[in-house]
């Protein structure tokens, strides 16, 4: 009777993750996702603890205590830390893995060889090599992007890199398949499968820049759930081998949609040393910048008819986005129609425009994708680019031979005018010059977005 219930627990929580995830797929329905998703994490604790396996309540409390200690924490850091922060967290769920299969691996070598068939094994060494490498790998990302000064931001790059990657690797894999052939002699080989597990974790992520640390991130949110199907297998828990491939497919499919934002391919973002600081060509040959004021800027906006916000990253970093809200809705009773362009990538993570308009509660239908607001930005009188840079790079359109050649990108040159709000001339993510800031329909209103958007908001309201 109690298993059939854990078994129902673990049926109700694998359909509440599928649905969670399917949620996900809209802004409408997301905090819906995140409640499924909560619920079906509790349905499956709540299982496991009812597992009549469990026999010592005293480490289990421990280790929700030390949990607890470490998670809430975690919970308070800013919007724009949570890409490293689930770096952190990734860490964990490999570690976790890493530390289940170690485990297992010497328990069942001590009951004796015959428990260590070659099923068990194999699982086993996919979890503990899975596991480790996402561990310190899911370090090296989140230190390099929160910008640990011992921890190189650039990528670090050494003559046959590849070539001593994939050979650490591939002298791991024979290990891991020497020790699925005979698990009880050669048992010294498995400290040494940990140590070069751990080791390229850091190899694999030292070569790549902070600017692909999100891609890189998501890919190892996929190794995560790889080694918590391993553990599944290890553990016989089918809850966990369904969750856990659930993670691992939804982390490679972010990759690839990511890679496809950024037109990149895998191997250029795990192998292509991206994200140096380019050296700008036209260094001493700067073209006119044109500025306006913000009493100017809140006439021309006042009088548009049709305007569209670009938020990026500076949105974030300024911790603009309610007073964007503000802004928008100010217009709006004005008469003028606003729409907010969103670019896949803009921002550190996926989502991120999303998550901080819906955070000021800019109306979803406001919201327009990439694709579906480039056809009309030649009749947008007003692009307000808010702290966005390589998404809006005309370069990515024309220059195939530019770090971000061929990505896609929204538009902002082709409207009538362009309003551009960052603190200076400096470049964004990719490193290089931005020729929108110097076309001849764009004016630079040099500041912080959110004291900018306040001197607007405060004109709008005085000009009325
Ligand atoms: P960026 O190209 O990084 O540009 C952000 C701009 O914001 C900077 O040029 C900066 O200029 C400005 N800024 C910073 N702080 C500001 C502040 N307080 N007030 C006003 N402006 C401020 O951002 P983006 O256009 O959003 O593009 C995102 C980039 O990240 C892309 O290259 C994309 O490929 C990459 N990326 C994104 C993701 C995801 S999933 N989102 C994943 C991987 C890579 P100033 O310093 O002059 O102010």
């Amino acid at each position: 009777m109690r298993s059939d219930l854990i078994e129902l627990a673990y049926l109700a929580a694998t359909a509440l993750f599928v649905l969670a995830l399917h949620w996900m797929n809209d802004p409408k329905t997301a905090r819906r996702a995140v409640a499924a998703g909560v619920a079906a994490m509790s349905l499956a604790v709540a299982g496991t603890l009812f597992s009549p396996a469990i026999v010592n309540w005293g480490w289990i409390a421990g280790a929700i205590a030390v949990g607890v200690a470490v998670g809430v924490p975690l919970s308070w850091v800013p919007i724009t830390a949570v890409p490293q922060r689930t770096a952190v967290s990734h860490a964990f769920g490999g570690l976790a893995a890493g530390l289940v299969g170690t485990a297992k691996y010497y328990l069942w070598l001590g009951e004796g060889p015959g428990d260590l068939t070659p099923f068990r094994m194999t699982a086993i060494v996919a979890e503990v090599i899975l596991g480790y490498l996402t561990f310190t790998g899911s370090l090296m990302a989140a230190a390099k992007l929160q910008e640990v000064r011992w921890i190189p931001q650039r990528p670090v790059t050494y003559p046959f890199q590849n070539a001593v990657n994939l050979g650490l690797l591939a002298i791991a894999l024979g290990g891991g398949v020497a020790l699925v052939l005979r698990p009880s002699p050669l048992h010294v080989l498995f400290p040494i499968l940990i140590a070069l597990a751990l080791a390229f974790g850091v190899l694999l992520v030292i070569p790549i820049g902070g600017a692909d640390m999100p891609t890189v991130i998501s890919l190892l949110n996929s190794y995560a759930g790889l080694s918590a199907v391993a553990m599944g297998f290890v553990l016989d828990n089918k809850l966990l081998v369904t969750a856990g491939a659930l993670d691992g497919s939804s982390g490679l499919i972010l990759s690839i949609i990511m890679c496809r934002a950024m037109n990149r391919s895998f191997t250029n973002v795990l192998f292509g040393a991206f994200g140096q600081l380019q050296t700008s060509a036209a260094a001493g040959e700067a073209k006119p910048v044109k500025t306006e004021t913000p009493e100017g800027a809140a006439q021309v906006l006042q009088m548009a008819s049709k305007v569209v916000i670009v938020p990026g990253y500076g949105m974030a970093v300024a911790q603009a986005q309610h007073r964007v809200a503000e802004l928008a809705d100010q217009l709006m009773k004005n008469g003028v129609d606003v729409r907010f362009a969103i670019h896949p990538v803009a921002g550190r993570m996926p989502g991120h425009m999303n998550v901080l308009l819906a955070e000021a509660k800019v109306p979803y239908d406001r919201l327009v994708e990439m694709d579906d607001i480039n056809p009309e930005m030649p009749q947008v009188d007003v692009c307000l680019v808010i702290g966005a840079n390589d998404v809006v790079n005309p370069a990515a359109r024309h220059d195939p031979q530019s770090p971000i050649g061929g990505m896609p990108i929204i538009d902002a040159d082709r409207a009538k005018m362009c309003l551009a709000i960052k603190r200076s001339m400096n470049p964004g993510f990719a490193g290089i010059d931005n020729a929108l800031y110097t076309a001849e329909r764009t004016y630079m209103l040099f500041g912080d977005a959110k004291a900018v958007l306040g001197e607007l908001i405060k004109q709008l309201a005085g000009g009325k």
